[in-house]
């Protein structure tokens, strides 16, 4: 079945190709997760897709290097933007790296980053011991259904912020507005069923809380709504008519039509709205939302700030005068005062006018018929009153509210607020009224913070870092103590040499010894990548590979050309070549490698020694090799010459790849010469954006000269070789030309094989192995896999195949 998946991700990233889009097979990607499989946050095509290709669920990107589990409206809309309809994860991301997400035998459904011990998430289906599938449903639910095709778990049972059609709300699942238009995580508006099963809108920042929909000046019955129900239910039909228990009733403004997609959400501004999406402009229409005036949605604006509607981007959040925001990012914060003395109970204390404007709620006292005057000895005499509205009432007399907090404040033309403040504030007699504070636009889109998911240290590397720590100290006081005596002794170059052999950790040799290891450099077994590889054997035994830098000889000192190198030696992987030590004397600049006895690839092409299981064992090691130069070290390694010459084999014929990090070295040779040095690499195997002085070059190159690579190693055809003009570096299009010609049979393989291999092969290995060559070498370098794809794609097939045989 994993087999089938692999298949999928091949037919999805060859029908990118112009060549096979044409292909009358094309099948859409799963929308099936089988039981015991799972979707990795690597692999950026590990997604299940509807029936219908209207819903993705996968991991998303929500933050640099942080994602979550998702579910989202496959198509993006025309600012190219995703609708997330559901989240496994919202208020904890997992890692870039290593994240998995797997459906386990059991029926349980665990999402697990690889830095934490414990699962981030889970379906947490305790009683269900037999498999379910994962599916993801034309109608924007994702459920897991057992072999009795039941529904053990659903997306639609924990919503997010968003309801869909046919999507039940109940009353164990209310909706949480994201904190921002960028930030997922949980935010601080709810639509839910109260316990008088009333469905309302309510915030609930660390701050304060309340409800602010429907109208909490109003009962339920004045909004029209039910409190004799016995249940709670809610949900959009079809036509866009929203039916709830509480006999709130609505039908958007497109309702009759059913062939529109609808969405409900919570949004981050605390409105509840319905939209309707109008797919020819890719944009989503509100067609109901349930506050008309964005300022009667509370705690937006924090303490001590006032909400105004601006037209086009929302509403907008003011600090009253003299007081300042407390979190330049975030306005339900509030704002707090610049002056700092205490208001208690202080009779000199006086009142600014703040002309229409309410606060709402918090009243420490409510006369109804009282003049300015007499509501300002009211607030005078509470120590904790902050000011008082004064409304103008029909009657012809006004009432007094004072208010012990100014949260909620918005514009109302009835009254004025008076705020309390100190005299020693009262300026000049002309400026009584007060004028708008600090103001900042609520519609701003907040800077994003990065999420920091550091790996966790196991107690054993943590010791073993102590023991290392300890011995780098020792080891620096130790070259301290050295350099001084070689300082004293024999004068500072032989200190810095001391000192720059104990920072990299490389050996040093001297060009003598190695001279004498290679017998002066008479056993050539390799050439390329700057320079010339002999054979050398030390007296202790050891063989070593030695490479003369040609190319690098007369120009830099030892610090340099270390400096360099010291990234090399940081990369430790089974198929990557080892180094061992460098020589810097004068202009003789070598570096000394492992030596692998079978040689390079290219002198194995056409040997009898390499059947079928080991060139796919090659293919496999080269891959693991690559990916771990393009991702997992700390700087990005390009080898920029991937080719037969520079993979060795070891013993067991086990692919080492050599010459790597070279270029880096070799960088500076580049850019000082003319344009044409830039392009490097090996004719044949060399990406075509090589060619193109402004494409950038990126990991992708090497992709490129795999993939050929692996061409040649099936086909037994040399890239570059063929004096035949028109097949010369297009190995590629030949073997498409026979893929097409079979049409849709398995014929081609057979043709495209070299005969002259011994041994057989499975042929759906093979199928794949060469899908994957073709991949790799095409045109497009954006339409190519990442060598970690190569890798788990391979991979997949390795597993398969096992278990294939563990069956029989
Ligand atoms: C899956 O979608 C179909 C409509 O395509 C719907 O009838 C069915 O109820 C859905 N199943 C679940 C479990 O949501
Ligand atoms: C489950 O559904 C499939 C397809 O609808 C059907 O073939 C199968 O018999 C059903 N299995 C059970 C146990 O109901
Ligand atoms: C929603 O609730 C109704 C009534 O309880 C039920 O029939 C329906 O299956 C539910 N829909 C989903 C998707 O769970
Ligand atoms: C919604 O439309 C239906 C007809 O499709 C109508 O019966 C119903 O009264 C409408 N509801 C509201 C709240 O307008
Ligand atoms: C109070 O606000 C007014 C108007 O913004 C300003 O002129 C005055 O300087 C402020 N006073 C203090 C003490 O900040
Ligand atoms: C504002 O809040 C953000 C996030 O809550 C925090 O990172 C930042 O340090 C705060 N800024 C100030 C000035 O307190
Ligand atoms: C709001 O302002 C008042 C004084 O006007 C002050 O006492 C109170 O602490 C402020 N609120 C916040 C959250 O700073
Ligand atoms: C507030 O108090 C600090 C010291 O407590 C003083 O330096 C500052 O001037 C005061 N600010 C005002 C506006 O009175
Ligand atoms: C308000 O109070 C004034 C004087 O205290 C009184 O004359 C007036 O009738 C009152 N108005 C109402 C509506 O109670
Ligand atoms: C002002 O008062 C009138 C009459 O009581 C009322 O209809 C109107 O809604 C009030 N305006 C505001 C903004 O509260
Ligand atoms: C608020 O910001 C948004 C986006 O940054 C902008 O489109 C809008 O014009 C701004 N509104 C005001 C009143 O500054
Ligand atoms: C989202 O907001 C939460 C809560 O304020 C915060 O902890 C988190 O770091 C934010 N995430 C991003 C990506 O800004």
């Amino acid at each position: 079945m994993a087999s089938l998946f692999v298949f999928f991700h091949l037919l999805l990233l060859l029908s990118k190709t112009p060549v096979l889009s044409s292909s009358p097979t094309f099948v859409s990607q799963p929308s099936v997760l089988k039981p015991g499989s799972s979707l990795s946050v690597e692999n950026k095509d590990d997604f299940l897709i509807s029936p219908n290709g209207l819903f993705t669920a996968g991991f998303y990107a929500v933050g640099e290097n942080a994602y979550c589990f998702s579910v989202w409206f496959t198509k993006p809309l025309r600012d190219k933007s995703h609708t997330i309809v559901w989240m496994a994860n919202r208020d904890v991301p997992v890692n870039g790296k290593r994240s998995k997400l797997s459906l386990l035998k059991t029926g349980n459904l665990v999402l697990r980053d690889a830095s934490q011990p414990l699962p981030i998430w889970t379906t947490n289906i305790i009683n269900s011991k037999e498999p379910a599938q994962l599916i993801m449903n034309n109608t924007g639910n994702l459920y897991l259904q057992n072999q009795d095709n039941q529904t053990i778990w659903q997306s639609f049972g924990s919503p997010t912020d968003t309801l869909l059609t046919l999507q039940n709300l109940t009353k164990d699942t209310p909706l949480v507005s994201s904190r921002s238009l960028t930030n997922y995580s949980s935010g601080v508006y709810r639509l839910y069923f109260d316990s008088d099963n009333v469905i309302r809108l309510a915030y609930n920042t660390p701050t304060v809380a309340g409800t602010y929909w429907p109208d909490p000046m109003l009962t339920a019955w004045a909004s029209g709504r039910s409190t004799w129900v016995s249940r709670r239910i809610a949900n959009m039909d079809l036509f866009g008519r929203f039916v709830s228990s509480d006999s709130l009733f609505f039908n958007t403004s497109d309702a009759e039509n059913q062939f529109v997609i609808r969405r409900l959400t919570v949004d981050v501004d605390g409105n509840f709205r319905a939209y309707s999406l109008d797919e020819t402009r890719g944009i989503w229409k509100v067609t109901w939302q349930a506050i008309s005036d964005a300022c009667k949605v509370h705690g937006i604006c924090g303490d001590n700030s006032t909400c105004s509607v601006v037209p086009g981007s929302g509403r907008k959040c003011s600090c009253i005068p003299n007081h300042t925001m407390i979190n330049q990012t975030d306005w339900s914060l509030g704002c707090k005062p610049k002056f700092n003395t205490t208001l208690c109970g202080n009779n000199e204390d006086t009142f600014l006018r703040f002309p229409h404007f309410d606060f709402y709620g918090y009243d420490a006292a409510y006369v109804a018929n009282a003049t300015l005057d007499e509501c300002k000895k009211v607030c005078l005499g509470i120590c904790h009153c902050k000011g008082f509205y004064l409304k103008y009432q029909p009657g012809g007399f006004y009432s007094c509210y004072a208010k012990f907090r100014l949260l909620n404040g918005y514009k109302n033309s009835n009254g004025s607020m008076y705020l309390k403040v100190p005299k020693s504030f009262l300026l000049s007699p002309t400026s009584k009224d007060f004028v708008y504070g600090d103001s900042l636009n609520c519609s701003k889109k907040l800077p994003t913070v990065p999420i920091e998911r550091a790996y966790e240290k196991n107690p054993k590397n943590e010791s073993l870092k102590s023991l290392m720590i300890f011995t780098y100290v020792f080891g620096a006081l130790e070259t301290i103590c050295i350099i001084y005596f070689l300082y004293k002794t024999r004068g500072p170059s032989t200190a810095r040499k001391g000192y720059l052999q104990a920072a990299t950790g490389f050996q040093r040799f001297s060009y003598a010894e190695l001279k004498r290891a290679t017998n002066n450099f008479s056993k050539e077994i390799g050439r390329g990548g700057g320079g010339i590889v002999y054979k050398g054997e030390f007296s202790d035994n050891r063989v070593a590979a030695v490479k003369l830098l040609k190319e690098y000889s007369n120009k830099e000192g030892e610090a340099e050309l270390l400096a360099e190198i010291s990234t090399l030696g940081r990369l430790n992987h089974m198929n990557l070549i080892d180094i061992w030590g460098y020589c810097a004397e004068r202009k003789h600049k070598l570096l000394v490698y492992e030596y692998l006895e079978n040689g390079s690839l290219a002198q194995n092409l056409h040997s009898s020694k390499l059947d079928w299981g080991k060139r796919f064992n090659i293919a496999l090691g080269t891959a693991k090799g690559l990916a771990y130069l393009h991702e997992e070290c700390l700087e990005w390694v390009l080898h920029c010459d991937v080719k037969p010459h520079n993979i060795l084999l070891d013993s067991d014929f086990n692919p080492k790849v050599a010459d790597f990090g070279l270029s880096k070295l070799l960088k500076r040779d580049g850019s000082r010469n003319s344009e044409f040095t830039r392009a490097r690499g090996t004719r044949g195997y060399m990406a075509p954006e090589w060619l193109f002085v402004n494409h950038p070059i990126t990991s992708k190159v090497d992709v490129y000269s795999y993939g050929v690579v692996m061409l040649e190693m099936i086909t037994g055809r040399s890239p570059a070789g063929d004096q035949n003009a028109e097949s010369k570096g297009r190995l590629d299009s030949w073997v498409k030309e026979k893929m097409m010609e079979a049409g849709g049979t398995n014929e081609w393989i057979k043709e495209v094989v070299d005969v002259t291999v011994d041994g057989n092969y499975d042929t759906s290995k093979m199928d794949i192995l060469i899908k994957v060559a073709l991949l790799c070498s095409q045109e497009d370098k954006d339409a190519r896999p990442t060598m970690r794809q190569v890798m788990d794609m391979l991979l997949q097939v390795e597993e398969d195949s096992d278990n294939y045989e563990n069956c029989i």
